[in-house]
């Protein structure tokens, strides 16, 4: 597993990381508690050693299994969690970010967060700073080691870069979503904010495994919010509609049919993001230890061709960009 520097923080991190949404058992289906230590340990075996998980996920679940987890390890395991959504009473004062960290902690069970996300906070609040002056003093006491930003927009991510110490962004970058390599990854690189992709497979619509009659769980944001119903569309698909998602993920699988082999599209579509090198580290959801094995192969394999990433550049600018919905 190959490793990159995220950001400022000191941190190497396997360039294929772990999306813990999943097994706060938000996508419907109730990932069971040994399901999940064990995708975790499977990724952790492939070289893994980058989580990323949120104190809103399952209303703390994640957090919980990833501490147990974190103690059956004996190798460092950077765990990268988020604040700003629990509750909606949550707001940018030390005692409210304080208070959020220490409950982050006890689930962790760790004395200190190595990363906290401000997650997907209003641009009202990220504008005013003040969050980042209290992160910064609760910084220097001792209770998180980094701090950095989930954001929505590329003008907020800009943002960010030009008005904190942010030490990392996490955006939304996969092949439905190439407008971050223009406008936000040189910025990054050149400011040594690292960069975390998020939602790389389009919620698994770039795996190309489903049919438009696919039926998610009722309780699956891909059934209840696939067009923005609870919270912003980007997150689901990544905006694309359903239907027209799965036509440009057969498209894309046939740009990359002659790419890398056996690998899956799942897999190709890694790969696109790590051919980037402004990435720090790209964080695939997984239902399913043999999901995370999958995705961590990633790293060993080779490059995209040239001709098939301007092919898929082509896509992009001619078919997919009009059809992204939501705040970008
Ligand atoms: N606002 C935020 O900060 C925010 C928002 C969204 C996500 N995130 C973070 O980003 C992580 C990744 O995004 P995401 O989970 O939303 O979307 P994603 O990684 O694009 O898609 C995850 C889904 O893809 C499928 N999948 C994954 N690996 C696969 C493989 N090898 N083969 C076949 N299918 C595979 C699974 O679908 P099935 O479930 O159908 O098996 C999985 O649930 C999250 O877990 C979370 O940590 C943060």
């Amino acid at each position: 597993m190959n490793k990159r520097s995220l950001g400022n923080t000191g941190f190497e991190v396997s360039e294929i990381g772990l999306g813990a949404w999943q097994i706060g058992a938000d996508w419907g289906v109730d990932v069971p508690i040994k399901t999940a230590l064990e995708a975790l340990h499977v990724a952790a075996d492939a070289g893994v050693n980058f989580i990323d998980t949120a104190d809103v996920y399952g209303a703390g679940r994640s957090e919980k299994i990833i501490g147990e987890f974190i103690k059956e390890r004996s190798d460092r395991i950077i765990v990268a969690t988020k604040m700003g959504r629990a509750t909606s009473a949550w707001n940018d004062s030390y005692e409210e970010i304080a208070k959020a960290a220490e409950l982050s902690c006890n689930r962790l069970g760790v004395s200190s967060l190595d990363l906290v996300q401000l997650h997907c906070i209003p641009e009202e609040t990220l504008h005013n700073l003040q969050a980042f002056e209290n992160l910064e003093k609760i910084k220097q006491e001792g209770l998180i080691k980094n701090y950095g930003v989930s954001v929505e927009t590329i003008e907020e991510g800009i943002f960010c870069i030009e008005n904190s110490s942010a030490s990392s962004l996490q955006v939304i970058f996969n092949i439905f979503r190439q407008r971050v390599v223009k406008d936000l990854l040189n910025i990054a690189s050149s400011n040594n904010v690292g960069i975390i992709a998020r939602v790389p497979l389009a919620s698994g619509l770039l795996t190309g495994k489903f049919s438009k009659e696919h039926q998610f769980a009722e309780r699956d944001h891909r059934n209840f919010n696939s067009d923005g119903q609870l919270f912003n569309v980007g997150e689901t698909f990544a905006g694309v509609p359903f239907d027209l998602g799965i036509e440009f993920a057969n498209e894309v699988e046939g740009i990359l049919s002659k790419e890398l082999n056996e690998a899956t599209l799942a897999q190709k579509s890694l790969r696109w993001i790590l051919d980037h090198d402004e990435i720090s580290t790209v964080i695939p959801g997984a239902t399913t230890s043999k999901q995370a094995a999958q995705n961590a192969e990633v790293s060993a394999m080779n490059s995209i061709s040239r001709k098939a990433y301007a092919d898929l550049k082509f896509l992009y600018d001619e078919k997919i960009d009009s059809s992204v919905r939501g705040r970008y």
